[in-house]
């Protein structure tokens, strides 16, 4: 049997079933709570079973010593079926025992001791739904921060991926720089060797010969440059004591056989030099690379000079009388692949120029020669052994 005082205060208020066999009992506590709650009765705990599965109900109030089924057993019954309902059980003293295992056990949340007192009771009920709103606060709570968490997992997930595809990308560059570099490389070298074979006449075999052999020497060695880098090397960097003119001298003999090189005349300029410690191999990737865009920019023709000192750091200045830089482009000249040059122009020498520099420390920069025309100045720093291995970059 169910009571409503009244209807439309049902949606407003906390619903409370109260059960006893002897419903005449309960209406003490049906009229103390009427006012304030919506309150249902049913007559023993099948009733409530009952009465439960059509009803939505906040609390339940069950008394203790019901025949068939006891208050304490039919409140587990309502915890399997709706857990969210708050459990309180009317006893009697005699039944302390009972109910303290029953609160233990977690099936009742608080018993109120008969007789009550009104507002022992009032108060009980108040606080038993407080908890249970609590509890649903709670709940909402876990699932809110477990969704969060959820939501963050996939966030981590997504930006571990991301994560790797630009470690991907990065060794991607890695490798399309060196390759490219490289590239550059054996083609200058190649260069000079079919220059060679083209223009020499048989008087000059022996000199032909040792150009083959030097340019050929350079090929192996970028060969072995290739194999090591695949081998997770860093780019090589092997520096050692050289009388600075050697390489200078190398790179301007076989400069004279590279068919840029065909009408210009090629000056070289000593001023003091000592022994000086650097990577000769690379230095004259350096030289070279300088040498061939001072010979694009003097258009193949007149002449171009390399300045050679050592003063504590070794000087190189390569000075040419062409076309000289603009203003507007004068930095963007350092970046990889800008370039000018119709042909035959990758935009990398400069990038080589720097990174050669970046492994000795020091700087490379340009100026306007007077009376027109560029002049690059390298400075290569003495070798510091806390440079070794700074060179993978
Ligand atoms: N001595 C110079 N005189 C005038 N312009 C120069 C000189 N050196 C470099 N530049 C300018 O800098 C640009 C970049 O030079 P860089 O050596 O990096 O590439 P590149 O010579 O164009 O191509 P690559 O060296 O790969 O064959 C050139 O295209 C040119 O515009
Ligand atoms: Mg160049």
């Amino acid at each position: 049997m169910m009571s409503r005082k009244v209807l439309d205060d049902m949606n407003a208020k906390r619903t409370i079933l109260l059960i006893d066999d002897e419903l005449d009992s309960l209406e003490p506590v049906q009229m103390l709570l009427e006012d304030d709650y919506a309150v249902f009765t049913a007559e023993g705990g099948e009733a409530a079973l009952r009465l439960l599965e059509n009803e939505a109900v906040d609390m339940v109030i069950a008394d203790q010593r019901m025949p068939g089924m006891t208050g304490v057993e039919l409140l587990a019954r309502v915890r399997e079926l709706c857990p969210e309902i708050v459990r309180l059980i009317l006893t009697a003293y005699t039944d302390f025992e009972a109910m303290l295992m029953a609160i233990n056990e977690g099936r009742v949340y608080r018993y109120i001791i008969k007789p009550w007192d009104e507002t022992d009771m009032q108060v009980t009920i108040r606080q038993a739904l407080e908890w249970k709103d609590l509890r649903a606060s709670q709940g909402r709570l876990s699932a809110e921060i477990a969704e969060a968490n959820r939501a963050l997992a996939d966030r981590n997930r997504q930006l571990e991926q991301a994560q790797e595809t630009i470690i991907d990308q990065e060794k991607r560059a890695v490798v399309g720089r060196f390759a490219a570099e490289m590239a550059h490389e054996i083609n200058n070298h190649l260069q000079i060797i079919m220059g060679v074979n083209e223009t020499v006449t048989s008087t000059d075999e022996e000199y032909r010969k040792r150009i083959i052999q030097e340019q050929a020497q350079m090929l192996v060695w970028i060969a072995s440059d290739i194999r090591d880098f695949a081998q997770g090397a860093a780019m090589p960097f092997t520096p050692r004591p050289v009388d600075p003119a050697a390489p200078v001298e190398q790179v301007l003999r076989a400069c004279s056989y590279h068919p840029s090189f065909r009408s210009i005349e090629l000056k070289l300029e000593k001023g003091p030099l000592t022994t000086f410690v650097m990577d000769p191999r690379q230095v004259k990737h350096l030289l070279f690379n300088l040498l061939k865009n001072a010979a694009r920019a003097t258009d193949g023709k007149g002449s171009i000079t390399v300045q050679l000192a050592v003063d504590g750091d070794l000087i190189v200045r390569i000075v040419d009388h062409g076309s000289g830089i603009p203003a507007d482009i004068k930095e963007k000249i350092w970046e990889p692949f800008f370039t000018t040059a119709e042909q035959n122009g990758a935009g990398l020498g400069l990038s080589i120029c720097r990174h050669v520099v970046e492994m000795h420390g020091g700087g490379i920069s340009c100026e306007d020669t007077p009376g027109g025309g560029t002049t690059f100045v390298v400075r290569l720093e003495p070798f510091r052994k806390d440079r070794a291995g700074s060179s993978s970059s």
